[in-house]
């Protein structure tokens, strides 16, 4: 069982957590749960949906799980799971993300699969589940670290891409986090508010079993051990996104990550993000551009 870290603290609370079959979603999903949140696993494949659901129920006894089919690399997916939600959202994780692609990889609608999937699905989400979001609704999205050496280039967005697979992922966070601190500036005299959070460097290795997660072979976790003092389980890497989501102490448009060397891991603080992602006119920009690719209109 999952030691609880705090009282169950968050019981009549329901936090929707995307790409939570996996990784540092399906922690923040067990640690909300262990807290008595109801949890929503926003996930696109029903087998490693319900895989992580059976994890949870293991290691929090009543936990209070549900299941939303999601794929963030299609709009027309994105707006029926928007459309599914019966029930009052008191908090979104956007964690779910692709890490790395190739050039010509596309989501179902034709655009960059990073930016098309880590960003303007997230967009769209948001956009259509605003109805079900409480009056006081917090979001979080999940940074990186690569956020700061990309250029947004709003008009240019979605236009193909050259150099690193990296740095157009960092280009795609970059873009969530912008869109996610402009939606907190449009909040702004609502009890809504949104932030970023980012897990540091977060690895497989260094994370507890799961039987939901992508086994570990014993002698990779003896490997991986030294590691320990650099970076971080994906259990760890959860804290500051749920330090984010949960805490009196963070705000609407802050940025949470580890306190550690190079921000790779440690206990949750807040961090710097980049004047771009901050900058109030690539945040308006940016915004229209989401509008008019993903096709939704954000009204906020
Ligand atoms: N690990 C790190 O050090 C690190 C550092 C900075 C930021 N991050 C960010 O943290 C988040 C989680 O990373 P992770 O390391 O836990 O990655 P992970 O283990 O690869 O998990 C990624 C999750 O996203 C889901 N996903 C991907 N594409 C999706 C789509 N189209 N629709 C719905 N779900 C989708 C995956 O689902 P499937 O199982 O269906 O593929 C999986 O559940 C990502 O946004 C990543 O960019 C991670």
């Amino acid at each position: 069982m999952t030691p609880t870290p705090h009282a169950r603290d968050l019981v009549d609370r329901t936090v929707l957590v995307t790409g939570a079959n996996a990784g540092i979603g399906y922690w923040c999903a067990e640690l909300l749960a262990a807290r008595g949140a109801r949890v929503i696993l926003g996930c696109r494949s029903a087998e490693r949906a319900a895989r992580a659901e059976r994890s949870i129920r293991e290691q929090v006894e009543g936990a209070d799980v549900g299941i939303l089919s999601l794929d963030l690399g299609s709009l027309a997916s994105t707006a029926a799971a928007a459309a599914r939600v019966d029930e009052p959202l008191h908090g979104v994780i956007c964690n779910a993300g692709v890490k790395a692609a190739d050039r010509g990889e596309r989501t179902a609608d034709g655009h960059d699969l990073m930016i098309g999937t880590n960003a303007l699905g997230h967009f769209a989400l948001l956009a259509q589940l605003l109805p079900s979001l409480t009056p006081d609704a917090r979001v979080v999205a999940v940074g990186s670290i690569a956020h700061r050496f990309a250029r947004i280039a709003p008009e240019t967005l979605d236009d193909p891409w050259t150099g690193a697979s990296l740095r157009q992922y960092g280009r795609s966070k970059a873009a969530l986090m912008a869109l996610t601190f402009e939606l907190d500036r449009r909040w702004r005299g609502t009890a809504r508010s949104a932030l970023c959070a980012h897990p540091g460097y977060a690895v497989d290795p260094l994370t507890p079993a799961r039987d939901s997660l992508a086994p570990v072979r014993p002698l990779t976790r003896l490997l991986a051990a030294p590691t320990r003092v650099m970076v971080q389980g994906k259990d760890a890497g959860a804290a500051p996104i749920v330090h984010a989501s949960t805490s009196p102490d963070a705000t609407g448009g802050d940025y949470w990550g580890p306190g550690g060397p190079l921000e790779f891991r440690g206990a949750p603080r807040r961090v710097r993000a980049s004047d771009e992602v901050r900058s109030r006119s690539t945040g308006a920009a940016l915004w229209a551009a989401a509008e008019r690719l993903a096709g939704v209109r954000f009204a906020v």
